[in-house]
């Protein structure tokens, strides 16, 4: 698959020679106590274990700016119709709408190139700045429940969000 890219972003698969970097961004504990299935700390195991699945998995991308990898982002297949959208940013990258830019740059690519009819995610209660980004996409909130943190080792809070493609 060709890279996907945005305004100021490049979407694609991270390689070998990113593992330091991924490790080092995704190992900051800001980042890896939002997401569900991030240990933490974030070991060169877990990254080779990371690196070995996406090869197989076509939209689990990664977040290049100026060919610098700076986050993630990616849609996991949960079901025949729907999938669940993932993505994190290195914290020196917060608040500057790369999270939105990057998403909106998949999610574009899998309506016209996917049979995905819509697309779900979980954001933990407490994670304000990444509910604002699922608004801003056009998520609608749907419920609430709980999911385990596996940085945490902790049950959290979570709302669930669904988009539902156009057409
Ligand atoms: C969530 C995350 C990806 C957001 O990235 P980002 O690039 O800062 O997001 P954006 O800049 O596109 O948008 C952030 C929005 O949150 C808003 N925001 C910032 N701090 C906020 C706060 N404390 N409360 C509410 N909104 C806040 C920003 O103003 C911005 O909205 P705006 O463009 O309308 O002003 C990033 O913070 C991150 O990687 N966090 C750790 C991993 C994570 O949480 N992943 C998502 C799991 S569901």
């Amino acid at each position: 698959m060709n890279p996907i890219k945005t305004e100021r972003l490049t979407l694609k698969r991270a390689a070998l020679e990113h593992k330091l970097r991924l490790i080092r961004l995704i190992g900051d504990f800001r980042v890896a106590s939002m997401l569900s299935n991030v240990p933490h700390p974030y070991t060169d195991k877990d990254a080779d274990y990371w690196l070995g699945k996406i090869e197989k998995e076509e939209l689990n991308l990664n977040i290049f700016l100026y060919d610098v990898l700076i986050g993630g982002v990616g849609l996991s297949v949960r079901g025949d119709d729907y999938c669940e959208l993932g993505y994190w940013l290195g914290f020196d990258y917060w608040g500057l709408g790369y999270a939105t830019e990057a998403c909106r740059g998949l999610l574009e690519f899998a309506q016209i190139s996917t049979s995905f009819n819509c697309v779900n995610a979980n954001v933990y209660k407490e994670n304000f700045r990444s509910s604002q980004v699922l608004q801003k996409l056009g998520f609608v909130q749907i419920g609430e429940g709980e999911v385990f943190s596996l940085s945490r080792q902790q049950n959290m809070g979570c709302l669930h969000y669904e988009y539902v493609f156009a057409g």
